[in-house]
């Protein structure tokens, strides 16, 4: 293999550049030409090839988004958009991809492996967590501890006010940043899509707790089914009207940001793995790190399969929130 492409696609990640510099620099260590496409399938559509040398991706590792940009692309998914990526990396004389992105980046690579037989790797950049064959995604550590940061403000002054605050996450399929940022604050509540939220028993829970704390923080993942942090407010305003209560929706300060330590190196493995999983011969699998380990999971596998919760932070979220 002598040429290989690296792009991002769908929601950034911090720790997505961390990927892209591993990408790049463990490809030049094995003698081959690296190219950047820019904005992810709809780039390789249009023909947005850079070429990439290891000082294009030098003082990157510690920067939050994506230094190739990125893009969700509906013409990737015509037949016709394929086969003009096809026709585009064929000319460019691109031998092997490393995709880096969530679950519709996946998706989009298991369609373009019914055309073409250049071999694609991904590597698991997305801040949900929603994807099986990693433990964690790129970018879902960053997402937690800035959730986190922010909720500790938010408890302040909740607790100078006596407040009931109600703080939507990100994660609209899955509710793993809820889970465990809201372990980490100290959340009296969790709402999260993998449970199924009663609103009327989480009025009543609110009831029967404990009368003498101040302040409360339900988080709630933005998929919840009961339909999301203001929606839930207004019931409980109705029901429970002597709490004084407020919103805060966190939004897109929980995708940007510099990357978590951990973040980095997961990052860096994850993009160094890719490379030579495709010197290996390997096609269709996104890279994962399982206990430590790097594993290999094909995509079809990988999409569409949110992790099951451990059931053992859910026990102990109800415990130790009482
Ligand atoms: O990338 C995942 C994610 O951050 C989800 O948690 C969120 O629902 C979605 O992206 C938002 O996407 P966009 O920025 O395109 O509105």
């Amino acid at each position: 293999m002598k040429k290989i492409a690296v792009f991002t696609s769908g929601g950034d990640s911090p720790g997505m550049n961390a990927c892209i510099r591993a990408v790049v620099r463990t490809a030049i260590y094995h003698k081959m030409e690296v190219v950047g496409i820019m904005h992810g399938y709809d780039g390789v559509m249009k023909n947005e090839f850079i070429p990439m040398d290891a000082k294009s991706v030098a003082n990157i590792i510690h920067r939050g988004g994506t230094i190739l940009k990125t893009a969700r692309s509906n013409e990737f998914m015509t037949l016709e958009g394929r086969q003009k990526a096809l026709d585009n990396l064929t000319k460019a004389g691109i031998e092997g991809v490393v995709a880096i992105g969530g679950d519709g980046t996946f998706k989009g690579a298991l369609e373009f492996s019914k055309i073409c037989s250049i071999p694609v790797i991904g590597c698991p950049g997305t801040i949900d967590n929603d994807l099986i064959g990693t433990d964690f995604t790129i970018g879902y550590d960053t997402a937690i501890n800035t959730v986190v940061d922010a909720v500790d403000k938010i408890r302040d002054t909740a607790e100078s006010h006596d407040r009931l605050f109600f703080v939507e996450v990100m994660g609209r399929d899955a509710g793993l940043i809820a889970l465990r940022a809201g372990i980490g604050v100290g959340a009296e509540s969790i709402l999260i899509p993998e449970t199924k939220t009663d609103v009327e028993d989480f009025i009543k829970r609110l009831e029967g707790g404990r009368k003498n704390k101040n302040s409360k923080i339900i988080i709630v993942a933005e998929g919840d089914e009961a339909g999301g942090a203001f929606v839930i407010a207004e019931q409980v305003k109705k029901r429970l009207p002597d709490y004084d209560t407020r919103v805060t929706v966190l939004g897109h300060i929980q995708r940007g940001g510099n990357p978590s330590a951990m973040d980095r190196v997961n990052s860096s493995r994850m993009g160094f793995a890719a490379v030579e999983a495709l010197l290996q011969g390997k096609k269709g699998v996104m890279i994962g790190i399982v206990n430590n380990t790097i594993q290999y999971t094909p995509f079809e596998n990988a999409v569409k399969h949110i992790q099951e919760l451990n059931p053992d932070l859910l026990r102990m979220v109800n415990i130790l929130s009482l």
